[in-house]
């Protein structure tokens, strides 16, 4: 292990008020993903940019079959084409997945190492995708430990975790706190379709208390808050239409409700979905497939939802009766 630098001289992590997902690109199965995509993906990453959402989303387990790592080498190579407005503000963000053979320090290390190849530049924010609390907790401490090394090594801006609940967090932070490693970020699937982590959980009050920036993963619930998904209007195939089948006879309080006040304020519905995400103090981090999408979710930025707005919507996720189902490895 090398030695650690003086941490007070790293470059600092600065969060835009929105990210950009990038779980789709890459990935055939779910998303539909084709190469022949890339051209209009690269410019979902500079219109983002130029737009000021500098913060995206990746995991080195992303991209299906033979394309896995293909997500972080094309924001490896759309970084590096980049000139223009935001430049020095992008902010690459991966999660570093906690497979079963990744079982030492120096796994993560060498992990991060390989992400930063295909990111063509250090990692700016490593997180650890998921926590082993719920089936071999005996291995998170080696996994945090390596994520711990690359803070002190300077090797990243700052750690994250993600699918972590309040009574994991405070266990990690503790941990980390005792070499003097700040968790910068949590991420949790946070939507008015998946309001679980803070209604339940409260990971809002915990992050606030310990200093960590709350990240809203699936904040449009893969699509389905955009309001173009409907019983009566063509769904997407595979897994997403299974899902999306079964969930929307239950939301159209949520549905209905986003669509009052998207036509009252002149938005969209994806734009309101991810505005109340930022209203409930979360980094929201939509996927975008088209410049269009993009576009969109660009205008969630620049005005705010009232609170009685935010309230509306809050009951009426609460009169839902389905709801996203919740990641498996999400600990409480
Ligand atoms: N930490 C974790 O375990 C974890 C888990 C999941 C996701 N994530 C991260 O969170 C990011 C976002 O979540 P997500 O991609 O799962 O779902 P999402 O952001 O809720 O939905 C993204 C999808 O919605 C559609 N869409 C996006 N903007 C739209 C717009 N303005 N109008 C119409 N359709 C729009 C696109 O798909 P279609 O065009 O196909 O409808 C897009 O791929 C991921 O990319 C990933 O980086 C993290």
């Amino acid at each position: 292990m090398t030695a650690a630098t003086d941490v007070s001289t790293q470059p600092r992590l600065v969060l835009p008020t929105i990210g950009c997902g990038t779980w789709a690109w890459g990935n055939r199965l779910l998303w539909g993903y084709d190469p022949s995509m890339d051209p209009e993906l690269q410019a979902v990453f500079n219109r983002c940019v130029s737009g000021g959402v500098t913060l995206f989303d990746t995991g080195d387990s992303y991209g299906t079959g033979r394309l896995n790592g293909r997500s972080e080498s094309l924001l490896g190579q759309f970084a590096a084409d980049y000139t223009g407005p935001n430049q020095e503000q992008i902010c690459l963000a991966t999660k570093l997945a906690a497979y079963p053979w990744r079982l030492t320090r120096g796994a993560m290390r060498r992990a991060c190492g390989a992400s930063a190849e295909r990111l063509q530049r250090p990692v700016d924010l490593a997180q650890l995708h998921w926590s082993t609390g719920n089936y071999a907790p005996w291995q998170e401490g080696a996994l945090l430990d390596g994520l711990a090394d690359l803070y002190e090594q300077g090797q990243v801006k700052g750690i994250g975790l993600s699918n972590f609940g309040p009574k994991r967090l405070r266990w990690v932070h503790q941990r980390l706190a005792q070499r003097g490693v700040p968790i910068a970020t949590l991420q949790v699937q946070y939507s008015l379709l998946s309001t679980y982590p803070v209604t339940e959980l409260d990971v809002t009050a915990v992050c606030a208390e310990l200093g960590i920036r709350l990240i809203a993963y699936s904040p449009l619930c893969l699509g389905l808050l955009t309001g173009k998904y409907g019983l009566d209007k063509p769904l997407p195939g595979g897994l997403r239409g299974w899902l999306f089948r079964r969930m929307l006879p239950g939301i159209q309080p949520v549905l209905d409700t986003l669509g009052a006040i998207a036509q009252s304020r002149d938005k969209t519905l994806a734009q309101v979905s991810l505005n109340w995400c930022i209203c409930k103090g979360t980094i929201p981090i939509p996927g975008a497939k088209s410049v269009t999408q993009a576009e969109d979710n660009l205008g969630a930025l620049g005005w705010q939802l009232d609170s009685g707005e935010v309230e509306e919507l809050d009951q009426a996720a609460g009169r839902c009766d389905r709801t996203m189902v919740q990641n498996i490895f999400q600990t409480r």
